[in-house]
């Protein structure tokens, strides 16, 4: 995350009222150098990094002695949040894109935008998904991965973990592709409000 808070060993630090996050000033370039120092070291395979927008990624990408690119930007990506801009920037930066939240969430209002529709009540999804005869989850995760976009969905069911791996015996054509494309509706599911006023927060930028 680019969003640092006060560094020490509570994970959200918390102001003495309990109320407020303590924000930390990062240079991130600094953050990535250690990050490179873990990597050079053995103690990492490879460096991504999560919720980063373009400038965030220009900053690492553009700096002096870079030693290790970001292999992987992990940012929200479904049907519903397509990330057009962002995923043509990482594939011209060879920086996969994973999805997060990639069967648009568990909808817990408590850390959740509701005003996005649920994703797998989609009628696209449906009539596409009937045709294959397979769910409207199994065509929201098979849409990103045949758009090079890894997919994390999570489960806590043992027959919907296996159903959202049975995804590779299908493809859709280009136009059902096109069509699924034509869901963007860009709002995020994960806003991530509560750090909306952290000097790196990064979805004030268009992308
Ligand atoms: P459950 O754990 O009961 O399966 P995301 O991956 O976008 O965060 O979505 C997670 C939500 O989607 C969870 O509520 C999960 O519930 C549900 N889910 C996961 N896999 C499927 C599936 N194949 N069909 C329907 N809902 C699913």
């Amino acid at each position: 995350m680019p969003t640092a808070f006060k560094p020490g060993d509570i994970y959200y630090p918390r102001d003495e009222s309990g109320k407020f996050i303590i924000y930390h000033q990062t240079d991130l370039c600094a953050t990535w150098e250690a990050l490179e120092a873990c990597k050079d070291a053995g103690l990492i395979k490879s460096i991504g990094v999560s919720n980063f927008n373009k400038r965030q990624l220009e900053l690492i990408l553009n700096k002096p002695g870079l030693k290790h690119k970001p292999v992987s930007n992990q940012v929200e990506c479904h049907p519903y949040f397509t990330q057009p801009k962002l995923l043509e920037f990482c594939q011209k930066n060879d920086i996969v894109i994973v999805g997060y939240s990639p069967l648009g969430t568990s909808r817990d209002a408590s850390w959740v935008n509701l005003k996005c529709p649920p994703l797998l009540d989609d009628e696209l999804l449906a009539s596409i998904a009937k045709k294959y005869n397979k769910t409207t989850a199994q065509v929201a995760l098979r849409f990103n991965v045949q758009r090079g976009v890894v997919v994390i969905p999570k489960s806590f069911n043992p027959v919907r973990i296996k159903e959202n791996f049975q995804i590779f015996d299908f493809s859709l054509s280009e136009t059902e592709m096109k069509a699924i494309e034509g869901l963007n509706k860009n709002i995020r599911f994960v806003e991530l409000l509560m750090w909306s006023d952290h000097p790196e927060y990064p979805f004030h930028d268009d992308y």
